[in-house]
């Protein structure tokens, strides 16, 4: 039984149509999609300077909030324009860990991703993220290629 859909977004157009993709499936299927966004701290205190300058983690932050409002918002327009059954749920820290965490913790069936995202680094099969995904879900996986077009 397919009832509970997970898509991850980093905000990325590959994660949008990703959220298409489950969005069709949710559809068939009568399941609900839930959207994730994980803030990514990590990648914050990677910066250059990071720790010296006062105030800069909190703007950052909420640069990535705002990021990630805006992308749960747009997946939800898509589920409502679909009749599909929509929740949505912004985590903190490493991205892969918190998606693992949620695979393992919240009963999904299914996770979907792109196989991309922000960085577009196409030279690589996967991102790093949907990588450790892939390797270390214990639900099924879907990743879901960039195209050029838009089209699924
Ligand atoms: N911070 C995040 N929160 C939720 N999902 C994410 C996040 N980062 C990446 N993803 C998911 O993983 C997919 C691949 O992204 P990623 O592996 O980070 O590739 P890239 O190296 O190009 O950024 C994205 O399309 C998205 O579905
Ligand atoms: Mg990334």
């Amino acid at each position: 039984m397919l009832n509970n859909i997970l898509i991850a977004t980093d905000g990325s157009d590959t994660s949008m149509q990703a959220a298409d993709m489950s969005i069709s499936i949710a559809k068939c299927a009568g399941a609900v999609v839930t959207a994730v966004y994980v803030v990514d701290v990590h990648r914050l205190a990677q910066l250059p300077g990071y720790a010296a300058m006062p105030g800069i983690k909190d703007n950052l932050m909420e640069l990535m909030f705002k990021e990630g409002s805006e992308a749960l918002e747009e997946i939800g327009d898509k589920a409502r324009d679909a009749g599909v059954a929509y929740e949505r749920t912004i985590a903190q820290g490493d991205p892969g860990e918190e998606l693992l965490k949620l695979c393992s913790d919240k009963g999904f069936d299914l996770i979907v991703l792109g196989t991309i995202g922000k960085s577009g680094l196409t030279k690589f099969l996967l991102g790093s993220v949907a990588e450790r995904v892939v390797r270390h879900a214990h639900i099924p996986v879907l990743v879901v290629p960039a195209r050029a077009d838009g089209e699924i």
